[in-house]
């Protein structure tokens, strides 16, 4: 990432993970466009965090379900920047907007797991692309074990939402290679200081001791600052080669088997 001054658009930045990974990008000096839906006061908190690691950047405000908001922000964002580097498709709205099992999800739950995930990217790729120099990075925050299986029942419509945001990255990533622009998913394990927080401190707890007890083989959860990390990683020149993939980021707990307890599969 040396060189000239980079770019970047990070959905959801204003906590959690996309927080993480503005902030990574800051300590690389890239210049971030902090995007929130709600919650100003946490967006100038990162934007006040990048510009403590010596890079810039500004607030966006969208709501992902809505198109034409994500076509207003990418306007503001190419008045300020003139340009991008990372686009990253990091925020999806909080559990009771999507969170049932189902037979009871309503299609309003289905169409917002819908709407901020693929359809999301669908629109923001296709306004990022236009502001991008060839070489450009674009990632989509996905959570593969939830497109993959069907145990967490109330994660239908997000899982589903997943499953069609990890296809789109593959389409993109063809659609994009001949720019040399690289279109990536990344996989984040369970991690602290992100939605956990909104969980009731037993349901925390619980997932903790699951992940120590050996179901992550690292032994901990993940931090947003692991997710940043791995992002920022990509964005390296040197990373110029891998596209359309889906990357686990989650110290291993995507390796185990999820029919045997984690003590006995780790010994
Ligand atoms: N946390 C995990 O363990 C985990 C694991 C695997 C994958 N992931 C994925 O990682 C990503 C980030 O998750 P997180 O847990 O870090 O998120 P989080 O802490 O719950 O934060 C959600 C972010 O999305 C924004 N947002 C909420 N509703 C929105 C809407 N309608 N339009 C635009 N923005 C909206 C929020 O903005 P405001 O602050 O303004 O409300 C906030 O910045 C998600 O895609 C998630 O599926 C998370």
């Amino acid at each position: 990432m040396a060189g000239a001054e980079k770019y970047a658009l990070i959905t959801g930045s204003s906590r959690g993970i996309g927080r993480g990974i503005a902030l990574a990008l800051a300590q690389k000096g890239v210049r971030i466009a902090v995007h929130y839906y709600q919650n100003e006061r946490a967006a100038r908190d990162t934007l006040g965090e990048v510009r403590q690691r010596g890079a810039d950047g500004l607030l966006v405000q969208a709501d992902v379900t809505r198109p034409d908001q994500i076509s207003e922000m990418f306007r503001t964002v190419k008045s300020a920047f003139g340009r991008l580097d990372i686009f990253v498709s990091n925020a999806r709205p909080e559990a009771p907007a999507f969170f049932q099992a189902p037979l009871d999800i309503t299609l309003k739950q289905w169409d917002t797991a819908f709407d901020s995930q693929a359809k999301a990217f669908l629109v923001g790729v296709r306004e990022a692309l236009p502001l991008m120099a060839d070489g450009g990075r674009i990632f989509a925050i996905t959570y593969a074990q939830g497109s993959r299986t069907g145990g967490l029942q109330p994660w239908v419509a997000m899982g589903s939402a997943k499953a069609a945001l990890e296809s789109l990255v593959r389409y993109f990533a063809v659609a994009a290679a001949k720019r040399g622009i690289t279109v990536n998913a990344i996989s984040p394990g369970w991690t602290e200081d992100s939605v956990m927080n909104t969980l009731p401190e037993q349901v925390q707890q619980l997932i903790r001791e699951w992940h120590a007890r050996g179901w992550t083989p690292m032994g901990r959860l993940g931090t947003p600052e692991d997710i940043g990390n791995v992002v920022s990683l990509f964005c390296s020149d040197k990373a110029k080669w891998i596209t359309g993939q889906v990357i686990y980021a989650d110290g291993g707990a995507s390796l185990m088997n999820p029919e045997v307890p984690p003590e006995i599969q780790i010994g």
